[in-house]
Parts: structure tokens; sequence; C-alpha cells
């Protein structure tokens, strides 16, 4: 794996909470908004429902006032008629004595019942006496209602425009007395107070307005003046404000007249004041002719007011829902997100560690082999300076033949020492050739024993402690025995003349349970220094000015191959203790013969 593949910042969260959560505040924001225009459309278009609704109740309830007025003026009109002091006074044209006996009659519809024009006229259409304007007489009457009853004689109502510019219900009866049509009795009331009580009933406000077309304005301003009011009535482009339902003019009605749409249409139109739903219906008269519209209003202030109050309160509480949502979401991805991330880091910390071990295995397997080969050749070289070195002096002592003999044989010794090295290199490397079969141990060390008195050149006492029965082993006894001999080898090298050795075999349980065998060497010599302790089984780690470094890590090879354990420690009493322990029978299946020959 190449080094430093991967660098140490780049754990790179995906950014998935954040797509998570932009895409929930899309969807809250879109239900909200969506919540919000559904129910402000509802809302508008149950307005103008309403409205229209009320527009159309208009029409309806104003005819069912004037049915019921027109009602009230024929029951006046027939209860009149009975009078014979009445009949006579109108037969005579005595105008004193006709208006002098209908005068209290007059004054009480006048008070109570709305009625404000009283008209005795003949069946010549000419007037005889006018009760609410007695000075006027003796005209012809030339309006629908009067000249219907009086060609049909039928009674005849409905709403007439007076020269004035005045609307009014007028109710014509032909008067029947003593088994004769005498003339027509006609009443009739101003329709303002029935435009009030309709407004009042559908709770909107409206105005009548004629077409200027349809009177004199300057008879109508005149008849204005006369009646005290010239400024209630207003004149509006082609439309002249003849009556309305309620006292005043509110301003915001008043300055959408010049706009109205007279083609019936509805809308809402908004003002200073909030909105206002706005509609004209057509007004006839009894003739049916279009005289002008009514105008009708409804104010939508407080509707909207509380709609909006609570339009705004219901917003609130769903953004405040969306939000408790939204939050609830991003504490949870957090979390998910820090787990993920934990996680993350987790892989990438142990990636790195097996990265940087691998390199530190490496690194030592690079050092390990420096350091192999650096004593290698530290090891040839120095004999081999000897050698060429010697050969130089032989070379210019040829006339001493005695000195030539004792360089030879230095350079021979030195040879030796060469090949003892390369012999030791090649014991290394042959371990690896392994042959165990069941073997007596205390056989082994007898003969690594006998190897090493004859190896040893001075007087060392070894103690022998072994058991008396046999202690068989599956072993190779090759093996096993050049690696007690280097533990002897070793252990006399540590002790100094007249030294003592103890090798001692015992059977030893391993910690895991396995049985086996324990091999102790032990010396009263100094003992093993800190630092010689940690690199004890080190190829070429030496402290002794002739040695190789490789006796024990040849030790330690052996042992791994037998599957066994090999320590070192410092005796209490002084001396140093090595300690082989080997199981009963290996793992590994025994070599076949001609394999391990080759
Ligand atoms: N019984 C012991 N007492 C004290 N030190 C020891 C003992 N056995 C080994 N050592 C130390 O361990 C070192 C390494 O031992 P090892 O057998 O591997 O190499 P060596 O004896 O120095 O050389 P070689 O075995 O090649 O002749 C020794 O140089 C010595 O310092
Ligand atoms: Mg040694």
């Amino acid at each position: 794996m190449a080094l430093g593949r991967r660098s140490g910042n780049d754990i790179a969260t995906p950014p998935v909470r954040r797509h998570i959560l932009a895409r929930l505040a899309g969807l809250i924001a879109f239900v909200v908004v969506a919540f919000v225009m559904t129910v402000w459309i509802i809302e508008r278009r149950t307005r103008d429902d309403e409205f229209s609704a009320a527009v159309r109740s208009v029409e309806t309830l104003l005819a069912q006032k004037i049915d019921t007025a027109t009602g009230l003026m024929r029951a006046t009109v027939a209860a009149l008629g009975t009078s014979d002091e009445i009949a006579h006074a109108f037969q005579m044209r005595d105008r004193d004595r006709l208006r002098s006996s209908v005068g209290p009659l007059f004054d009480t519809l006048r008070r109570d019942h709305r009625i404000t024009h009283l008209y005795f006229t003949g069946l010549d259409r000419v007037n005889v006496l006018r009760m609410h304007e007695p000075e006027t007489h003796g005209d012809l009457i030339d309006r629908f209602t009067t000249r219907t009853a009086a060609e049909t004689g039928a009674p005849s109502a409905g709403i007439e425009l007076g020269p004035f510019g005045t609307l009014t219900l007028r109710s014509v009866t032909p008067w029947k007395h003593d088994g004769a049509t005498i003339g027509l009795i006609e009443l009739g009331e101003e329709i303002g107070p029935l435009l009030a009580d309709t407004g009042l009933s559908l709770g909107v406000h409206l105005y009548a307005l004629i077409r200027r077309d349809t009177t004199d304005p300057t008879i109508w301003r005149q008849g204005r003046r006369m009646s005290g009011q010239p400024a209630r009535h207003l004149e509006f482009g082609d439309h002249i404000l003849v009556s309305q339902s309620s006292p005043e003019t509110l301003p915001a009605e008043r300055a959408l007249f010049p706009e109205l749409l007279y083609d019936g249409s509805i809308r809402t139109v908004q003002t200073s004041g909030g909105p206002l739903s706005v509609a004209t219906a057509p007004l006839r008269d009894a003739s049916g002719r279009a005289v002008g519209v009514l105008a009708i209003f409804a104010d939508r202030s407080r509707a909207q007011a509380t709609f909006t109050y609570w339009m705004i309160l219901a917003t609130l509480a769903s953004l405040a829902a969306g939000a408790a949502v939204f939050f609830s979401f991003n504490r949870a991805l957090a979390g998910v997100e820090a787990a993920y991330r934990r996680q993350h880091e987790l892989e990438h910390r142990l990636l790195t560690i097996s990265d940087e071990h691998q390199r530190i295995v490496r690194l030592e397997k690079l050092s390990a082999m420096g350091t192999m080969v650096g004593e290698i050749a530290h090891q040839l070289n120095n004999p081999l300076v000897g050698v060429v070195n010697m050969a130089q002096l032989a070379e210019r002592s040829v006339d001493k033949p005695d000195r030539v003999r004792e360089m030879l044989g230095e350079i021979r010794k030195a040879g030796q020492n060469c090949s003892a090295f390369v012999k030791r290199m090649l014991d290394f490397t042959k371990v690896s050739c392994f042959d165990s079969r069941p073997t007596d141990l205390r056989a082994i060390a007898d003969e690594a024993l006998a190897l090493f008195n004859q190896s040893i050149g001075r007087r060392v006492s070894i103690e022998r402690v072994m058991p008396d029965a046999p202690a068989v082993a599956v072993v190779d006894p090759n093996l096993l025995g050049h690696a007690i001999f280097n533990l002897l080898t070793n252990a006399a090298q540590a002790t100094g003349e007249g030294g003592r050795v103890r090798i001692s075999l015992a059977q030893a349980a391993h910690a895991d349970g396995r049985p086996g065998w324990r091999f102790t060497v032990e010396d009263d010599g100094p003992g093993i220094s800190d630092d010689a302790m940690r690199r004890l089984f080190t190829p070429f780690f030496t402290t002794r000015k002739e040695g190789t470094g490789l006796g024990l890590a040849v030790v330690q090879h052996i042992v791994l191959l037998h599957e066994g354990e090999v320590g070192a420690a410092n005796r209490q009493e002084g001396g140093a203790s090595l300690a082989l322990w080997l199981p009963e029978a290996v793992s590994v299946a025994p070599r076949a013969p001609d394999e391990s020959a080759a």
C-alpha cells in the first residue's frame, strides 16, 4: 500500500442532513402557503357568494315591501270610500269640506304609516284635491298609474318618478260609491323608508339613482330647494342620487358613485375604511321603464378584520407546527450524522493505524536487514583484513621461513574463523528444516551436555537434574540439542573460571492448559542487564567480542518451530536463568523422511 495515500483531513460528511432539511423546509413552506392561499380563495368566494345572494334578495324584498305597502294603501282607500260624507263632498267638488273630513285621517296616515301623498282626482284625471299640497289643484294628472286606473277602472300601483326627481310608491284606486265609480283616490309613499327597511333586513346600504335624462335638472334642483334638502341629493355624472336607505351618505360609498358600473356586475373595492362590495340593480318605474339604478353596498371591513385575525393566528400556528417538525427532524438527523461521523472517523483511524503499522513493519524489516548485512560484513571483514595483512607481511618475510610459517598459521586461523561464522550462518538458516518425532528429552540433554563438555576448554561444574521416567515429547532432536547446547555455552561464557551451571528438566503445563516440558539452564554469572534483556533474542545482538549474536536468535527460532516458548530472567541469588517450554506434541505434521532429507 502506498504511503500517504490518504490525507489526515479528508473525513467529509456527505451533506445528507442539509439536503433533507432543505427539502423539508420547502415542503413545510409549500404546505403553509397552499393552506393560506386556499383559505384566502375560499374566503373571497364565500364573501362574493354572500353578497350575490344579498343583491338578488334586494329586488325580491323590495317588491315584497312594495306589495305590503300597496295592500295597506288599498285598505285605507276602501275605508275612505265607504264614507258618504267624503263621497258627497268630492262629488260636489267641495274642496274645503273634503279637506276637513279627510284631514284627521291623513294626519294619522302621515304620522303612523309613512303616507306622504293623498290625491282625490276625477275620472277625467283632473285633480280635485291634494291633501299634502291643498293649494295645487285643477291640473291634469298624467302619471302612468293614474292613467291606467282611469282607463281600466282597476287599481294600479307602482313606483313613479315625480317632476322634482322624487321616487314615490303610488297606488291609484277607482273610487266606487253606491255602485258607481265616482273618481280616483291616490296614496303615495316616499321610497326612502322602504329602502331603509330592505337595507336593514339584508345588512346592506341602498341608494336610488335616477338617470339624468328622466327628469329636468332645473325643475329637480328647484324642487330640492323647495323641499329644503338641496344638499342630500347629488348629481353624479349622468345619474342623480334621489334616495337612500341610511340617513347619511357614507363618504367611502359616495366616492364610488362616479365609477359605479351600471351593468349589474358585482365587485369588491378596497377603500380607506376597508373592503367594500358593490353592485347595481335596475330601478324600474310602474310602467316597467328603467329610470335608474339601485346601488347596493356591503361593508366587508369587519368580516375582513375577523378573517385576517384568524388567518394570522392559523398561519402562525401552522408555522409553529412546521418549525417544531423541522427542529425535531434537525435534531434526529444531527444524531444520525454524529453517529455516522463517529463510525467514519473510526474506520479512517483504523485504516491510518493499519497503514502506519505496515510502514513500521517494513521499516523494521529494512532496518533488520541492513543491520544483518552490516553485521555479516563486519564479521567477515575483520578476519579478512587480518588475512590480507598477514599475507603482505609473509610476502615481505619470504627469507624468514619460521616467520612465514607463523603468519600462515594466523591466516589459517582467520580463515577458520570465517568458516566458523559462515557455518553458524548456515546453521541459522538450516533451522527451518524441521523433522520432529517422539523423543526422550533426557537423551537430547545428555547429548548436548556431552558435546558441550568436549567443546568447553575450561572447568565448569555442571549440575544435571532430570526426571527418572522417560520425558517424551515430539521434537526435532538435532535442533533441540543445538538449542540446549547454545544455552549451556552462553551460561558457561557468562561464568568465570570454576563457575557453576545447572540444567534441569521438569513436566510443566502451559497457562493455556497444554501439557509439556520445561528445560531450565541457570548459571551464577553476572546476570543480564536491562538493555541486554530487551534485545536478547535480536539477531546479532551480542556483548561478547568474539560473539556473533546469533545463538539466542537460533534458540528462539527452534522453540517457535516446536510451538513452545523461551524466556530469560535474572535469578535472585545472582546469575541468569533461561527456560524453554515445549509442548508434548506439536500440531504441525511430522515431515516425511525423504522430504526432511532433502
Ligand atoms: N547466561 C547469560 N548470562 C549473561 N548474559 C547472557 C547470557 N546468555 C546470553 N547473554 C547475553 O546475550 C548476548 C547474546 O547471546 P547470544 O548467544 O545470542 O550471542 P553471543 O553468545 O554473544 O554470541 P554467539 O552465541 O554467536 O557466540 C550475549 O552477548 C550476552 O551478552
Ligand atoms: Mg551465545
